[in-house]
């Protein structure tokens, strides 16, 4: 059997981690659903969730993956318990669901970013994105994004990311400064620094599960990335400081991403803008492309940059999704790299057509991902790791690190209790909430 493969450098998984975190979930839900959770507050029970629930979860995946040097669903089987190999099986089939839409919205994107330097929505924001979202042109750019994905994931994530991470934090720090210099940037920070704890707990049942999905989403958690990532790892790596370092590096864009998206919206509107209230999966394009189009040319520049920086965080995080699957088949049949990766980028191409034509497929399937599978394969992984594998997972976080048992025990209790009731919860919240309103496209 062919030597598996592994990063080249310690730097090098961090980077390709903080990229798969790094991406749509932190530049473009992040300030949106802040904008319409409540601002500051949502911010606040976030970076909370991101801490205590994401962190330790993140760590447990480490876990999963290292030990078994192995795919995500194999590595079930090596760890010694077959039966969860289902679990594994089911990260990666959420995994493929995302990503076939998550290629639709990396198309838009890429159409806005293009859009940007011809001025192209400059006239008409909203009607830009009714006419780019859907139907033909949106299946063309959901193909060549999925296309760029599969090369990336055929020809090196390494080397990319290398080059990808650095450039979003030096463009959104760029693009913070900017926003900082615009008038009237002071009730935007008000609304997003700070925090009115009154309407978090008037509001909590709503926005402690959308911070937590968030948390997860954004950290690609229950999706067998991190395990798939954490496989190419050695021993001497240390889990707590890598995990602890991809936490803070993604928390820092989305809150970064923030400081770019809230102004802009403020600084033209005065407020929140109704598009981006209103909600649906194109409200932050709509208004973040209005207040590029009142910028005239500077607009252009900034449309460019914005839309840049969004691309490269969606390219660099559906490489992680399509790495899952790409890492079982090489593994598991020996198939090459390349084939692999462009065939099944052919298949979520396909798939995803459903969403490129209509958003309200896009809306159905991000809703049962996020409400549901998302949780559920978060809950299984963290009962697998809790309570199944157990000790031998402090055995397996212990190394490399440098810390001692007790430290390593009381991270493991935390993903036996409190982390796993409030997956729990959460799932519980997110099932309920569908439940209640099913949206089912054309039933
Ligand atoms: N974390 C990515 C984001 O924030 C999305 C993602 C989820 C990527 C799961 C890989 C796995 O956009």
């Amino acid at each position: 059997m062919a030597e598996r493969e592994t990063w080249a450098s310690r730097l090098g998984f961090i980077l390709a981690a903080v990229g798969s975190a790094v991406g749509l979930g932190n530049i473009w839900q992040f300030p949106f659903k802040t904008a319409t959770e409540g601002g500051a507050a949502f911010v606040v029970v976030y970076l909370v969730a991101a801490l205590l629930l994401g962190l330790p979860a993140i760590l447990g995946e480490f876990v999963i993956g290292r030990r078994a040097n192995l795919n995500a669903v194999e590595a079930f089987d090596r760890l010694d318990h077959p039966a969860w190999t289902i679990v594994g099986a089911m990260g990666l089939l959420t995994g493929l669901w995302i990503l076939s839409y998550y290629s639709v919205v990396g198309g838009w994107v890429t159409r806005y970013l293009l859009g940007s330097a011809t001025g192209a929505y400059f006239a008409a924001p909203a009607a830009y994105f009714g006419s780019v979202s859907m139907g033909w042109e949106a299946v063309a750019f959901h193909g060549a994004f999925m296309a760029a994905t599969a090369g990336i994931v055929a020809f090196g994530i390494e080397k990319a990311t290398k080059l990808m991470v650095p450039s979003i934090l030096v463009m959104l720090v760029g693009l913070a400064v900017y926003a900082s210099t615009l008038n009237g940037v002071g009730a935007a920070y008000e609304f997003y620094l700070s925090p009115d704890f009154g309407f978090i707990a008037d509001n909590i049942g709503s926005i402690v599960p959308y911070a937590v999905s968030q948390a997860f989403f954004s950290l690609s958690l229950g999706m067998g990335a991190m395990i798939t990532y954490a496989s190419y790892l050695g021993d001497d790596d240390s889990l707590f400081a890598d995990g602890g370092l991809i936490v803070v590096l993604n928390t820092s864009v989305g809150l970064l991403a923030g400081l770019v998206v809230i102004p802009l919206l403020f600084v033209q509107f005065g407020t929140v803008p109704d598009a981006a209230a209103g909600g649906g999966a194109g409200a932050l394009f709509i208004s973040v492309a209005q207040a590029f189009a009142t910028l005239g040319v500077a607009g252009r520049v900034l449309g460019v940059l914005f839309f840049g920086v969004v691309l490269v965080a969606a390219l660099s995080s559906a490489i992680s999704l399509l790495e899952v699957v790409t890492a079982y088949v090489v593994d598991n049949y020996g198939y090459s790299r390349p084939a692999t990766a462009f065939s099944f980028g052919g298949v979520l191409f396909a798939l995803g057509t459903l969403s490129a034509w209509n958003t309200a497929w896009l809306d159905w399937f991000d809703s049962l991902a996020y409400g549901v599978l998302l949780p559920l394969s978060v809950l299984l992984g963290v009962v697998f790791v809790g309570w199944v594998y157990g000790p031998a997972a402090v055995d397996e976080i212990k190394k490399g690190s440098g810390t001692g048992t007790t430290f390593a025990t009381a991270w493991l209790w935390s993903v036996r209790t409190y982390v796993l009731i409030g997956v729990f919860v959460t799932l519980y919240l997110g099932v309920t909430d569908i439940y209640a309103a099913p949206a089912i496209p054309f039933v």
